[in-house]
């Protein structure tokens, strides 16, 4: 049947549609109005090799798929009849404030889908007042990151290096420049398989500068940084060891169990992010947000605890939070933003699902962040 046969059901010409919903149907211009829609632009529009990169998991992608699946099972109790005209977003991680429990994880290499790669990031960060991770493979510098957004707030990612004295000198530059935390990776001693990297024969030691890997003086002379390989050794006694060599706040990603997690509070680290890497270091193990009570119960409030892995709409947000978590990292949703616009990609991915998880605690009954509770969520029996 077409349009213009008798029967077929007619939209009524309503001039008081919301001016949204016409936008959405005018075809070309379709606005994109989740973080799935960016994800459908990255793709259309990246090479095959960054795409998969940036989407792969590791081994058959259990875990990167059972991210997102998981907060499926999580299923909302909402409370009515409380008075949500204002509803507050903002909180604080490591004592300072963000306007959403809503920050930035690290991931490396932005210059692959956007020209000035983390500047681009860094400057989006600040205008949406979150926090950024900047992962040791930026392809940007340090100083060139902190220049750019200069007022935003910034953790640094250390994938811990056999080079002991590059590690130190890393650290010491973060310090210097003004990061306020050190977030060590702990879930890579080796990379995982990758295997759309394989099949691709992706070399990004080969086809990528690792400005940030450098010192200044380095800089000058070496125009290539030969990547040292990630420290398979590197064990509890070395975080003591970096401890030792820096004031900065030490936060631990990737803890997944309550035995790590209670070495972490013996260590007097700061905060674990409970991650699995977003699927691309060990395959099955449990998708963070089922991981995060277990980490949550065993630190007993002694450290903050956040969540990264699979958080794709405002009430990912809320049930990460009701579940214990402080804030939540974003991984490839910025790298999709990014693709898209650059910096302004990246504001609109966070302000789409900031503005989507104001809606969420406002559906809730939630007027500020320390409203959010446990008695929010509930398991599906399906
Ligand atoms: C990452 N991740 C990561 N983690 C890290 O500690 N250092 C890094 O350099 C990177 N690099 C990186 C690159 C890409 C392309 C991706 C997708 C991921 C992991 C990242 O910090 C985070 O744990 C996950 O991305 C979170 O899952 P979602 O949000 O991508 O589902």
């Amino acid at each position: 049947m077409s349009r213009s046969e008798p029967g077929f059901p007619q939209l009524p010409l309503d001039t008081t549609l919301p001016r949204d919903w016409k936008t959405l149907t005018s075809g070309p211009e379709m606005p994109l109005v989740c973080l799935t829609d960016f994800q459908a632009y990255a793709q259309e529009h990246l090479s095959k090799s960054t795409w998969d990169f940036i989407e792969g998991g590791s081994d058959e992608c259990f875990t990167r798929d059972d991210n997102i699946a998981a907060f499926k099972r999580i299923r909302l109790r909402p409370r009515y009849l409380r008075d949500v005209r204002e509803v507050d977003t903002r909180t604080t991680v490591q004592g300072e404030e963000v306007t959403a429990p809503i920050c930035i994880a690290p991931t490396g290499f932005h210059g692959l889908v956007w020209p000035d790669g983390e500047m681009s990031t860094a400057r989006a960060a600040q205008a949406a007042g979150i926090c950024y991770i900047i992962s040791t493979y930026a392809s940007c510098s340090l100083e060139d990151i902190v220049a750019t957004a200069p007022r935003g707030l910034k953790w640094f990612q250390l994938y811990a290096t056999s080079d002991r004295q590059l590690n130190k000198q890393l650290v010491q530059r973060a310090e210097a420049l003004g990061f306020k935390a050190l977030v060590i990776t702990v879930d890579t001693p080796k990379m995982g398989n990758r295997r759309c990297d394989f099949r691709n024969q992706l070399d990004l030691q080969r086809n990528l500068l690792l400005k940030d890997l450098r010192s200044p003086k380095e800089r000058h002379t070496t125009p290539y940084f030969q990547m040292s390989p990630i420290d398979s050794s590197f064990c509890w006694n070395d975080i003591t060891w970096l401890q030792s060599q820096t004031r900065l706040r030490i936060i631990l990603k990737g803890i997944l169990t309550k035995e790590d997690a209670e070495l972490a509070v013996k260590h007097n680290v700061h905060g674990i992010i409970v991650s699995n890497h977003g699927g691309r270091q060990l395959d099955d193990v449990p998708a963070s947000i089922d991981a995060l009570t277990e980490v949550v119960a065993a630190v007993k409030g002694k450290m903050e605890v956040y969540l990264d892995g699979g958080i794709r709409t405002g009430n990912d947000v809320l049930k990460a939070l009701a579940l214990g978590a402080k804030c939540v990292f974003l991984g490839r949703p910025i790298l999709w933003g990014l693709a898209y616009k650059g910096e302004h990609g990246v504001e609109e991915v966070l302000n789409l699902i900031k503005n989507e998880f104001h809606t969420s605690m406002s559906l809730t009954g939630c007027r500020s962040v320390a409203e959010i509770n446990q008695d929010l969520v509930q398991f599906s029996r399906l």
